[in-house]
């Protein structure tokens, strides 16, 4: 069936980019001249008392860094303290410091590059939709069963990876492309692989999701047996080129999460059965997409069909060009490589039954057009409490993933919530249990970090944090 809320494609895919230029083997950044130091702190103290922090199980300065030693390395060196501006690194020869963020000189580009040889195909414009409206595909609904063919693989890809805006900079950058998913600092660092087994109007390999030109490029040949699947991998120097250096490598894992929510969304939502992986061999998954483990490496696998997803690859991938000037943050490697796994997990459990859907709304697909992030907040919005309570209703939805129950925990400030006393809440079991009432903005506003006096005060005025 057509897509109801038809998006001319052609309109993020006006302008074809030459890439050529940007075609070259293995070269790698050497070190940063002529400055130093990254930059300069901005802004000083949150306006957090060090007393309260233990209430959100942060640390205060007398226990930051380097003396608090049952913090995981990584993240007691990459943690915010409210005695330290958030972009001014700790002090340890550990973190890469002769770095300098945000030199367009240096800008890590969009998406990886490929020999112009290698095969393609041009992904469809005409993409189908269930028809599923966005509260019923948050809430679990599903629609049937569904086949995986080209055209719905490209929804899948399009709606959680594709180009849907750009902006035209000043600077050498030229044209900046965003997302159907948010990306922190908009550094959109995720790439996408299909290893495709049996998927109708598409031959099997490995294939590199070109969101840009929207085709896919063949890379190397799909393993003989298994369920399809989609491969994402981080590139942290896209994270780490803007000031988060080694914090970075958190924002690759935060976008991935923002990325799968819709990914698993629209296939559950078209009756594809998809499984999230998170224990997966690292060494041969990126080997089979031609990821280095260092530049790049895999995040996550969404198994799209029942069975074992296989990963051993036919021959040796096409590794393509992360970019020209990689500079690699060493704490980032050695965190990830510390985690890697050489077997697959336990298969994913069923994703938690439907919660109750609110009712109607746009379809999914034309509320992912629409999203997009706003610094322009409502001074006097009220939300109603059902509001609250379907969100996170729906997304705590179990998933279908190999990682068992979350353990995650909820907090949620309410500050104007209709029928919710203002004060900080557990979300717990469906319930909004009471920790601390009272009017809790200023303390929501630390955790905002918002980048300058006058944006905090508009977040400020936000709904609730
Ligand atoms: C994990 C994550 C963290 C983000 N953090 C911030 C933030 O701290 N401040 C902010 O203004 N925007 C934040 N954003 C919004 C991004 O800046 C935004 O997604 C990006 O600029 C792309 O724009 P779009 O969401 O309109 O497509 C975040 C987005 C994600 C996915």
């Amino acid at each position: 069936m057509p897509n109801p809320h038809p998006y001319r494609l052609d309109t993020a895919l006006s302008r074809r980019v030459d890439r050529s230029s940007t075609w070259l083997s293995g070269q790698k950044y050497q070190g940063c001249s002529p400055s130093p130091t990254r930059r300069a702190p901005r802004w000083g103290s949150l306006p957090l008392a060090p007393d309260r922090l233990n209430d959100y199980g942060l640390h205060s300065s007398e226990n930051d860094g380097n003396r608090c030693p049952q913090q995981p390395l990584f993240t007691r060196l990459t943690d915010y303290s409210p005695d330290r501006p958030w972009d001014q690194p700790q002090d340890d020869p550990r973190l890469r410091t002769e770095y300098v963020p945000n030199l367009v000189d240096l800008w890590p580009g969009q998406v990886k590059t490929y020999d112009p040889d290698l095969p393609v195909v041009g992904l469809p414009t005409e993409l189908p939709s269930p028809g599923v409206s966005a509260s019923a595909a948050l809430s679990g609904q599903r629609n049937g069963a569904g086949r995986l063919d080209l055209p719905a693989l490209t929804r899948l890809l399009f709606y959680s990876a594709g180009v849907v805006r750009y902006v035209d900079l000043e600077d050498a950058r030229g044209r900046r492309y965003l997302r159907a998913a948010g990306s922190a600092g908009a550094t959109h660092p995720l790439e996408l692989y299909v290893v495709a087994n049996g998927i109708d109007g598409l031959p099997d390999g490995v294939w590199h999701h070109d969101p840009i030109e929207h085709r896919l490029v063949r890379v190397g040949a799909a393993p003989s047996a298994g369920p399809s699947y989609v491969v994402i991998t981080g590139i942290p120097w896209r994270t780490g080129w803007r000031y988060y250096a080694e914090r970075g490598y958190r924002h690759l894992w935060w976008d991935c999460g923002s990325l799968l929510a819709q990914l698993l969304a629209l296939a559950e939502s078209a009756g594809i059965p998809a499984g999230l992986r998170m224990t997966f061999p690292d060494h041969e998954v990126g080997a089979l997409v031609g990821a280095d483990g260092r530049d790049e490496f895999p995040l996550a696998v969404v198994a799209l069909g029942t069975g074992e997803p296989v990963a051993k690859a036919e021959g040796t991938a096409a590794a393509g060009l992360v970019g020209t000037n990689v500079l690699e943050f060493g704490l980032v490697t050695s965190t990830q490589r510390a985690s890697d796994v050489d077997s697959w997990g336990a298969g994913p459990v069923p994703a938690g039954p439907p919660v109750e859907d609110p009712g109607d709304t746009d379809v999914l697909e034309a509320l992912i057009l629409r999203r997009g992030s706003t610094r322009t907040f409502a001074p006097a919005a009220v939300l109603p409490a059902d509001c609250l309570r379907w969100a996170f209703a729906a997304a705590t939805r179990p998933l279908p993933w190999d990682a068992g129950p979350s353990i995650l925990r909820h907090r949620i400030f309410a500050h104007a919530v209709q029928g919710v006393r203002p004060g900080l809440y557990l979300w717990s079991d469906g319930e909004l249990i009471a920790e601390r009432l009272g009017d809790l903005r200023d303390e929501a506003t630390y955790f905002l970090r918002a980048a300058d006096a006058r944006r905090r005060q508009r977040l400020h005025r936000g709904a609730f944090g």
